[in-house]
């Protein structure tokens, strides 16, 4: 998958064609990165054939049998979109009323400053002083936050950015950072393999390994991770904050679901590497985050990173001759949501609502026989494998297709199998028997689609 990852079903314009499927044969690095050659079938010979993401895939599949993002949704019959990247994004019981009309004042008919307003800058820095640094003496101000676009122009900037240096991702990990790490030529991506077995952990003791074993100069990783959901919290991560300050290597977590983390006995639990930072300016910690999820606001584009202030001017530079900056009402808007106290109201409904929604899911999936490595830590997804399921199912494709079926969409676990420039092309993946579930949709769908999945696997199991 290469686009920019277009996890949600309303960004799927153009809904036909299946490039980029993991299992598609050829597609090797040369094939993928030159243009057309004499007689080949391109309108244009100027173009690469950039593939689809995982989630624009499947997607692009169901539209073919009927699907209609947010059409029917609702209705008994309806589509059930366990393949969404996005959580539910009405009210939530207990939550903040759901922000419904932006004022567009005089000004911001003009750019917005490419590092953002500086009122939704010193909004993000208070934030994280008031979660997570309170009575500590070093301490984030607006000059340690640029603000983007969404989530993968802010990832986007911060790859520009990078020098000429060894980074590594971890396998499996979000699918947008495929050509993320492919598009911009002067770091190295290396990747580093996570066991099922080993229920997806990476210790302290693994991570000092890698770096100095393979040179690494930045480590880039989602944190809760899409798709395992694996969570790398509390002292785990204040040694991993630690380590990367000795050994002067740049992390950069994407923390965009990290108020969906679960078992850590809070009502309102939130994560961030930012607590563990003991100098802002100087430790190596650079995130990611934004109203995407944790907010629930996708549609707004209102994201941020945040990071030593060296690092902060270079991402905006290169947000400079990228993007051009964010949506300045929506920045604005923004600015109010990010008190300590809508936050943490935002946070406990979610954190109700989507602990109900995992447990269901965990159950739901279990019951059919699917096999849980870990269950999800943060996220509201479900990574399984069907390898135990009767023939059919038994493989991610195969199961997507069958749910396709019975009108439920799912991902399969190929696509996180990240492959930046296609160089591991034609070996089967080692996710080819996972799938993920996407728990953000209302529980009424997740129990809908539960109910017509057992039915799916019993038929099969009977045949
Ligand atoms: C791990 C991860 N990071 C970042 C994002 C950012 O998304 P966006 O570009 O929609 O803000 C997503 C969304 O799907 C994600 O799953």
């Amino acid at each position: 998958m290469t686009d920019v990852e277009r996890e949600h079903p309303e960004e799927t314009g153009d809904l036909q064609g299946d490039e980029g499927r993991p299992s598609d044969p050829g597609a090797p690095a040369e094939r993928e990165h030159r243009p057309a050659q004499r007689g080949e079938e391109r309108a244009v010979h100027a173009f690469r054939k950039v593939p689809r993401t995982g989630v624009i895939y499947v997607t692009a599949e169901a539209a073919r049998l009927g699907f209609k993002p947010g059409v029917d949704e609702g209705a008994a019959d309806g589509w059930c979109n366990l393949g969404q990247g996005q959580p539910e994004t009405g009210p939530l019981p207990g939550a903040p009323e759901r922000c419904s009309a932006v004022p567009i004042a005089g000004d911001d008919q003009e750019y917005a400053p490419v590092a953002g307003l500086w009122e939704l800058r010193e909004a993000v820095a208070s934030l994280y002083n008031r979660a997570y640094r309170r009575g500590m003496p070093s301490r984030y101000t607006a000059e340690n936050v640029a603000v983007s676009g969404g989530g993968r122009i802010a990832l986007t900037r911060a790859a520009a950015a990078l020098g000429q240096i060894n980074l590594g991702h971890f396998l499996p990990d979000y699918t947008a950072y495929e050509e993320l790490l492919d598009v911009f030529r002067l770091f190295s991506p290396i990747p580093i393999l996570l066991e099922g077995e080993r229920g997806y952990s990476f210790s302290v003791g693994d991570l000092r390994r890698e770096i100095l074993g393979r040179g690494l100069s930045a480590i880039l990783a989602s944190n809760p991770c899409n798709p395992t959901g694996k969570h790398v919290r509390g002292e785990e991560l204040a040694a991993w904050v630690r380590t990367a300050k000795e050994l002067d290597c740049a992390l950069l977590l994407d923390e965009f679901y990290s108020h969906y983390v679960y078992g850590m006995g809070d009502v309102a639990p939130m994560e961030s590497a930012a607590r563990y930072v003991e100098e802002v300016d100087r430790d190596p910690v650079v995130i990611f985050d934004g109203l995407t999820k944790n907010w629930r606001y996708p549609g707004w584009r209102v994201t941020w990173t945040l990071g030593p202030r060296e690092v902060i001017e270079a991402v905006a530079s290169a947000g400079s001759f990228l993007d051009g900056g964010g949506s300045k009402p929506m920045q604005r808007a923004a600015a109010e949501l990010l008190t300590i106290e809508h936050t943490r109201a935002e946070t406990t409904a979610i954190h109700r609502a989507f602990s109900r929604k995992r447990e269901l899911m965990l159950a739901g999936l279990r019951k059919i026989g699917v096999t849980i490595d870990v269950a999800p830590e943060g996220t509201f997804y479900v990574w399984g494998s069907v390898a135990e399921l009767p023939p059919g199912l038994s493989d991610g494709h195969g199961f997507f297709r069958a749910a396709l079926g019975e009108r439920i969409i799912v991902v399969p676990g190929e696509f996180f199998d990240v492959n930046p420039g296609k160089r591991r092309a034609g070996r089967p993946s080692r996710f080819r028997h996972h799938v993920r579930f996407s728990f953000g949709p209302s529980e009424d769908v997740l129990v809908r689609a539960l109910g017509r999945l057992e039915r799916m696997v019993g038929e099969r199991r009977r045949a």
